[in-house]
């Protein structure tokens, strides 16, 4: 039976070229074996760019996925294609104008750039300036502060806070956990099947679904801090750092018949 990897890219599958080579050549090995997920906050054209960077630094390629989740799961494609079912879930109760004007009095939040942008993902990071001034809230603060002018306003969102620097907020009905366990569903695969990787706080959503799940070893601390107060025995939190973790965690939890 078929099991399902899903894997971050950036600091998770990427980051130690190396490490992504055996990965990438062990799993090649195990193709017909495994569904392969890449799971990013990047968009579409910046996978591209990171493709490309990939190969020329390796001469080699990542493999192909089956699916790409990008947008830190606010889109899904399939053979370069945009699953519009999930674009139509994550529509509903989404209005996009009103959050971003709202983020207008949060001025320590800096629109990332447009390419980062898109219909169902608003991403800004923070000044590093906001850390010079005195008496200013730390970062964690700001997102407490916007979370409930969120709420208070009435406006359903998911405002998602990564390596201390990065907020993205997102519809409520998508993330990149909702988007793996819609992936399950299409595919069929059932949650002890499914391993999810990650890194950062972009992927805290991943493992609040059922599934199994490794933190790699080179996790940043959102994400080890949730490691600490929220995991179960299916997530298992790897010595190894980028690529090699991901193998680590594929013979702990036996999945391949390795
Ligand atoms: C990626 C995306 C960026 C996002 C970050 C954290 O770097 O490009 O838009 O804010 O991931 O999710
Ligand atoms: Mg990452």
């Amino acid at each position: 039976m078929k099991f399902l990897l899903v894997t971050d890219l950036d600091n998770t599958l990427t980051g130690d070229n190396e490490a992504t080579l055996i990965l990438n050549q062990r799993l090649a090995n195990l193709r017909g074996g495994f569904y392969l997920v890449y799971a990013t906050g990047r968009s579409l054209a910046s996978f591209g760019q990171l493709q490309q960077e990939f190969a020329a630094a390796t001469g080699e390629q990542l493999l192909e996925p089956d699916y790409l989740v990008t947008g830190v799961g606010s889109e899904i494609y399939h053979q370069g294609k945009k699953d519009q079912d999930w674009a139509t879930r994550v529509s509903e109760d989404w209005d996009r104008g009103a959050i971003a004007h709202l983020l207008k009095s949060f001025p320590t939040l800096i629109p990332q750039s447009q390419a980062e942008q898109n219909p169902w993902k608003i991403s800004y990071c923070f000044s590093s300036f906001n850390n010079l001034l005195e008496n200013s809230l730390d970062n964690s603060q700001i997102i407490n502060n916007l979370r409930s002018q969120l709420a208070t306003a009435n406006l359903t969102a998911q405002v998602i806070f990564s390596s201390d620097r990065d907020v993205d907020i997102l519809p409520q009905n998508s993330g990149k956990g909702l988007a793996v366990t819609y992936l399950m569903q299409k595919l069929q695969i059932n949650p002890q099947n499914t391993l999810i990787c990650g890194d950062s706080g972009n992927d805290i959503t991943m493992f609040e679904q059922q599934t199994l799940g490794v933190v790699v070893g080179n996790s940043q601390p959102e994400l080890l801090e949730w490691y600490r107060t929220n995991s179960s025995p299916n997530h298992y939190l790897a010595r190894s750092p980028y690529a090699h973790a991901i193998w680590e965690a594929m013979n702990h939890f036996q999945l391949g018949e390795l």
